[in-house]
């Protein structure tokens, strides 16, 4: 079992990783919790013994899971079981789950504590860790939500063995844009886990590869808790990930596409852009693309999509602090780049083969 603190002071938390990590559930608890909500999925059937009485609560499938009114069904249910301030809410799921889950704690009472047991890969080395909450509005993904830290986070490995092979790849999507941010690491020439940019991602077992990809994201976390600069490196191959995901939902309603598959295209997409502005080289660009490949991600976008549209959304996504805020690689790794002429993003997709 690996651990990973999260430091954020009195709110520090640690992540456990590893094969039988639920089975710290009852040790992780505060001590005052006398029962437990656990909010989980129909699909998911991975069972956790907190020790005390369990009121078990389930929301749907995908994306329409994340709305104020499961919010508002589980707080409801929550009252109904006498749910206290002292008592506990258990998110046990992927990233869906704990996020609606840990909003619902955010909110109900003003906030009651909850411990994120992650059984998707995406949600084990991102989701799950760092307490954003939140769910969609109609005008948007996550546009409602809240900063709530859980009181820990629980990275089964033996949940992944139920884990279909598209949230996999999903899942390495996201792993493998870990594997540009090692700067994100403390003292990064002597910390245990810099260097070797991307080998690690298969040459270690995969709990340490998860672990590793917690402590980028604690690290970023724990030094800016709010989304400053720090924590947007984590958005790293996002900009264009969002954009895309936003315009083919748009499109045709269900988005067929995996958010780290969309998140691998964003990784191709924002190589190519920092190459077109002399920040990187052609084998900097290779380096992104074999990382890719060697995971069976897509690095090319999928046909129909315009790259105005694209643009539009890029110049509009939430995490932009004004038009054209981008993280980019460059010499020192990747970094927070304004003002990115909007012609050489359009530029960068039409080399990417996309319609004009
Ligand atoms: N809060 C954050 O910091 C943060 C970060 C990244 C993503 N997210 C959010 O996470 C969501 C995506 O999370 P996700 O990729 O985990 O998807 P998900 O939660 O929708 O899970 C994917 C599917 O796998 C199923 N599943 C979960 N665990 C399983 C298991 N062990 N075995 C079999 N099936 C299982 C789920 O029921 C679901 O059908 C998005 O809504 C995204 O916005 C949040
Ligand atoms: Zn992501």
């Amino acid at each position: 079992m690996i651990s990973v603190s999260v430091d954020l002071g009195g709110r520090r938390y640690d992540v456990a990783i590893g094969t039988g990590a639920r089975r710290l559930l009852s040790q992780v608890l505060p001590r005052a919790v006398q029962q437990v909500a656990v909010v989980t999925q129909e699909g998911i059937g991975f069972d956790v013994e907190p020790g005390v009485p369990v009121r078990r609560f389930e929301v749907a499938d995908g994306e329409r899971a994340k709305s104020l009114s499961s919010v508002e069904e589980l707080c409801r249910g929550f009252a109904r079981a006498g749910l206290a301030r002292s008592d506990a809410v258990v998110a046990v799921g992927g990233g869906v789950v704990s996020d609606v889950a840990g909003f619902a704690a955010a909110v109900y009472l003003r906030g009651v504590p909850h411990v994120n047991v992650a059984t998707t890969l995406l949600a084990q080395v991102d989701a799950a860790i760092g307490g954003k909450t939140g769910v969609n509005l109609e005008e948007g993904k996550n546009l409602v939500g809240a900063f709530w830290q859980p009181v820990a986070v629980l990275c089964d490995t033996d949940a992944l063995e139920s884990l279909p092979a598209r949230e996999w790849t999903s899942g390495r999507g996201e792993m493998a844009k870990c594997a540009f941010l090692g700067k994100l690491l403390d003292r990064p020439s002597n910390h245990p886990w810099s260097g070797d940019e991307g080998s690690w991602l298969h040459e270690l077992p995969l709990e340490e590869q998860i672990a590793r990809c917690v402590a980028i994201k604690a690290a970023a976390v724990s030094v800016d808790e709010r989304e400053g600069d720090r924590r947007m490196l984590l958005n790293y191959g996002h900009t264009m990930a969002h954009a895309l995901e936003g315009s083919l939902m748009r499109a045709g309603g269900d988005c067929d596409v995996r958010h780290g598959e969309a998140l691998s295209v964003g990784l191709m997409f924002a190589a190519l852009l920092a190459r077109r502005l002399g920040r990187i080289d052609d084998d900097r660009v290779a380096l992104h693309r074999k990382l890719l490949d060697s995971f069976e991600l897509p690095t090319e976008l999928p046909p129909g999509v315009s790259a105005r549209t694209l643009v539009k959304f890029m110049t509009r996504d939430k995490k932009a602090r004004h038009d054209l805020t981008l993280v980019l690689d460059g010499p020192d790794g990747v970094e927070v780049v304004p003002g990115v002429p909007q012609t050489d993003m359009l530029g960068t997709l039409v080399e990417m083969g996309c319609a004009p």
